[in-house]
């Protein structure tokens, strides 16, 4: 495999499994050195001395954003990437949904992207540009039932990142929004136990007839991330197996 993000330096957020993990891989074969974090401790297990380092905490603390940001500066030497992929969802319907539930949800899809994208943006401007990649849903476009929170949070990271688009462009940044459809992963195991054969099970609801894998999602993330998709910044980019297409 060429190493054409030979060089580059990233921080993935919420890399300790699923889209998170996939994205690493992709990015690490492709030369680039990484900055894996999560709220997992997991997430230390992806660490090697071969160029890619871990970081535990939550994202939504600020401190957390400014320590991911120095972190890569430090052990890495730069931040050219930033792959805003934590994400939790509640799945409730709204009469049922606590202010709790708001708060946890818009505190990790929405204030923690805010938070990294900011630290990112103040790194990048200051060193040529760099590219932003954050993990929206096809909930950035279109609404689901019984995902209120989960649906404002991602509408609400796709307003950030036009935003990072608009002010990063003079600074040589790109902001780009992957808004992925259903994903086996484990992303709802705190519901659920069967989280991944629960959602494999809405592969009827994508024209492809089935749902994604983490790394049909992680290719198109690394595209995003890397100069050759040079001319592509502000754009919310489906990748959810035709879900939106009706
Ligand atoms: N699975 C799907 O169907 C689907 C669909 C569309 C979009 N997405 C989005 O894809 C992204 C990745 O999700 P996934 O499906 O791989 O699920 P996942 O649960 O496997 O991965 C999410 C990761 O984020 C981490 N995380 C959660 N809260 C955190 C916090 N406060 N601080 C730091 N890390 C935290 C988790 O520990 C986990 O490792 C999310 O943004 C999700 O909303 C998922």
């Amino acid at each position: 495999m060429t190493k054409e993000l030979a060089g580059k330096v990233a921080l993935v957020t919420g890399a300790a499994r699923g889209v998170g993990a996939a994205t690493v891989a992709w990015l690490h074969a492709r030369g680039a050195r990484v900055l894996a974090t999560d709220i997992r401790s997991e997430v230390e297990q992806l660490a090697d001395e071969n160029g890619v380092a871990a970081l535990v905490g939550d994202v939504s603390e600020e401190d957390v954003a400014v320590r991911s940001a120095a972190a890569a500066l430090e052990r890495f030497g730069g931040l050219d990437i930033l792959v805003a992929n934590a994400g939790r969802s509640v799945n409730k319907p709204v009469t049922e949904t606590t202010a709790a539930d708001w708060d946890e949800v818009m505190s990790v899809n929405a204030r923690g992207a805010f938070l990294h994208a900011r630290e990112a943006f103040r790194v990048m401007r200051d060193n040529g540009g760099g590219a932003i990649v954050t993990v929206g849903s096809f909930a950035s476009t279109v609404g689901l039932v019984e995902a209120a929170a989960y649906s404002a949070s991602k509408g609400a990271l796709a307003q950030l990142t036009k935003v990072l688009a608009l002010e990063g462009g003079p600074h040589g940044i790109r902001a780009n929004v992957v808004a992925p459809g259903v994903i086996e992963t484990d992303l709802l195991d705190t519901f659920r136990a069967d989280s991944r054969a629960y959602l494999r099970s809405f592969g009827d609801a994508h024209p492809l007839g089935r749902v994604a894998q983490p790394e049909e999602i992680a290719e198109v993330i690394g595209f995003l991330a890397s100069p050759r998709s040079a001319f592509v910044t502000g754009a919310v980019v489906a990748a959810d197996g035709g879900y939106t297409a009706a």
